[in-house]
């Protein structure tokens, strides 16, 4: 049965952690909905995870791209939540852009809900696409598509007056209408005290366990990241599929190079008579030629 706003709520209510994941296509949209996650965000992350844009920055994430990612990830998830993730300037300049762009994460990529970052002006965006019917989550703390603004890719709401704004940003963006906030790398007991404030959901990266519920992006929990020389300290890598990838690959391509791969199970048979056949038909047409000798 697919996750629903209200069970999300009962999650919450019943002290329950909610568990959530970034997926970028169709089979891992398909595996994290097989492992029983309960939302699935197709982040702007996948500008560094998938599509090779940048190792940090989400900023080069388009539209297009993202909505293509989340077609296939929706088309996996019979039971999880699908969240598409609102790329840089695709709801910054104003509310219709917002309802635009949000409209079609729902109406052609399938998603459930979207997400925006942000306070201050986010808020309105976040009320206009509620007010057009599109579930909403706010994400607020370290918001990386405004992380040159913040002083770089660092915790946030470390100051009391920075962290009651962050305080703040939640209560508006419930009132504005989302049904969960991300809470991004805000010092657990800033996150602790918006989750008990809040009436929705709030979900937390790098921002302790008291939030009710944890997201990470998948290939940093799954360890895919070819280059990364630098992890954020709450990544916790539960599997190295990235190494598992690389040997198999290696391994592949050792038994190619010395034919020890395809073997014969890997091989189809045929029948000795039609084999037969077959090279006499091919001799007659190759002029006599044997040129199946090597067969
Ligand atoms: O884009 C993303 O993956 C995110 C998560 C880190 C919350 O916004």
């Amino acid at each position: 049965m697919k996750v629903t706003l209200p069970h999300l709520h009962e999650l919450k209510l019943a002290g329950t952690p909610i568990v959530m994941v970034t997926a970028y296509d169709h089979p891992s949209g398909r595996l994290v909905d097989q492992a029983g996650v309960d939302m699935v965000l197709v982040g702007d992350s996948a500008a560094n995870t998938v599509l090779g844009h940048d190792a940090v920055s989400t900023v080069g994430a388009t539209m297009d791209e993202l909505l293509i990612l989340t077609r296939a990830v929706a088309r996996g998830c019979e039971h999880a939540l699908v969240i598409g993730d609102l790329p840089f300037m695709s709801y910054q300049v104003s509310d219709e852009d917002a309802v635009r762009n949000g409209g079609r994460f729902i109406k052609e990529a399938g998603a459930d809900a979207v997400k925006l970052e942000g306070g201050g002006q986010s808020v309105q965006r976040a009320a206009a696409l509620t007010a057009a019917g599109i579930p909403v989550v706010g994400h607020i703390g370290l918001t990386p598509q405004t992380a040159t603004m913040l002083g770089g890719h660092k915790a946030q709401g470390r100051q009391w007056q920075h962290a009651k704004a962050l305080y703040d940003s939640a209560v508006a963006l419930e009132a504005a209408g989302c049904f969960a906030i991300v809470l991004e790398c805000v010092p657990a007991p800033v996150a602790a005290a918006i989750t008990r404030r809040l009436a929705i959901v709030t979900i937390g990266i790098g921002s302790g366990a008291a939030t009710d519920g944890q997201v990470l992006v998948l290939h940093d929990l799954l360890d895919i990241r070819p280059d990364a020389d630098f992890q954020p300290r709450f990544v916790k890598q539960f599997a190295h599929i990235g190494a598992a990838m690389r040997e198999g690959v290696a391994a592949y391509a050792t038994e190619v190079r010395s034919r020890a791969y395809p073997a014969p199970e890997h091989t189809y048979a045929i029948d000795p008579e039609q084999l037969s056949a077959f090279e006499t038909a091919v001799a007659a047409s190759a002029g006599g030629d044997n040129v199946l000798a090597d067969w």
